[in-house]
């Protein structure tokens, strides 16, 4: 790589002009349904398109077909408005780059977990939060899986609208799935039944199963949230289950506790205590949480975690030291009584 694709690897592309995708600047149908989300959805359902912003502003490194016209005009606005001023000013970290890191942790992270079921060719792959993830048509790891999308149902509703948009336009109308299927389950998981109504769209318990919890857990109060993990941990005495999961930190989660419930300083203590056997945690920075990203020794995540993790506040200005773990954990039949 030459320096200046190093560069602009690790600053983000914002020194252009923002250009929309054709779909989003011409399409009436289309910016009907973005005015729709901007104007009706909550602040929950309106995270999914923030996070779409941040994979397709980062396309560089994330590739993803689908974000922009997933994220719309107003999130990738936003967004690149932000990136722009962080160029400006030099910033050692330019807004964005957590989700970009994160985006490719959970990639490299599902594929992996697909890898150590040793060629299974009828594994699941459950997404709860799923937003607007295109994983199912970016992901060719994923060509011997069923893939489940659980989210509120006005929000798959709305994300199966775009995407036949997108894939009725003559620029798009390459896309196709690489998932082997995908189903969209409509349930909210605060309540007790989503496992069940996960069940009814075909998901099989004793089936080898990845989950995927990427920006979702801290969203839900803290007796849901454990309901959610404990029911996953459950399933480790049926079968390979994999729970890859983002947490904040006590610290992360009050700076909005309007917005975040559920958090977690110990993941690694709390999760062998519901059921899974095994728990790897890392920290965006981290030699598997980098990916070429994250050279500046003094931005903040590399600060961040060289602290030990018992410490509360920067030693430099006393402010809080706000941590989002990345987490694997897994659990099989057996291995839970060792
Ligand atoms: C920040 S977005 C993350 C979306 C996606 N996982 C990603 O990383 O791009 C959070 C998603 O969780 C969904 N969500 C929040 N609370 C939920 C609940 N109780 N039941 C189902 N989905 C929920 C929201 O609708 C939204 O799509």
């Amino acid at each position: 790589m030459s320096n200046n694709e190093e560069t602009t690897n690790l600053k983000g592309s914002t020194d252009e002009e923002l250009e929309l995708p054709e779909l989003l600047a011409s399409s009436e149908t289309v910016r009907a349904m973005h005015e729709t989300i901007d104007t009706e959805w909550d602040s929950l359902r309106r995270s999914a398109c923030q996070t779409a912003a941040g994979r397709a502003l980062w396309k560089h490194v994330v590739k993803d077909p689908v974000a922009e016209v997933l994220a719309g005009a107003s999130y990738l606005r936003s967004l690149h408005e932000k990136m722009r001023r962080d160029h400006i000013n030099n910033a050692r970290e330019v807004s964005g780059v957590i989700l970009a890191v994160r985006t490719l942790w959970f990639d490299s992270k599902i594929e992996a977990a697909i890898g150590s079921f040793g060629g299974d060719k009828g594994s699941q792959v459950v997404l709860l939060g799923a937003g607007m993830d295109a994983r199912a048509y970016r992901l060719s790891c994923l060509k011997d899986s069923s893939v489940f999308e659980v989210d509120f149902p006005d929000l798959l509703q709305m994300k199966a609208a775009l995407l036949s948009e997108v894939m009725g336009s003559a620029k798009h109308n390459g896309l196709t799935m690489t998932a082997k299927s995908l189903i969209r389950v409509a349930a909210d998981i605060r309540e007790k039944d989503w496992l069940e109504k996960l069940q009814r769209c075909g998901f099989v318990p004793e089936k080898n199963t990845v989950w995927v919890l990427e920006g979702i857990i801290y969203y839900l109060p803290q007796a849901e949230a454990m309901q959610v993990l404990q029911s996953i941990a459950s399933l480790c005495d049926l079968t390979q289950t994999v729970l890859l999961a983002d947490f904040m930190n006590q610290s992360s989660a009050e700076l909005s506790l309007s917005t975040f419930h559920f958090y977690s300083d110990w993941p690694e203590q709390l999760l062998p205590s519901l059921g899974f056997s095994h728990v790897k945690l890392s920290q965006i920075g981290d030699p598997d949480a980098h990916f070429g990203l994250m050279h500046d020794p003094l931005n903040m995540f590399n600060k961040l975690r060289k602290l030990p993790r018992s410490v509360q506040t920067h030693p430099e200005d006393g402010t809080p030291c706000r941590r989002l773990y990345l987490v694997e954990s897994s659990g099989s039949p057996g291995q839970g009584d060792s």
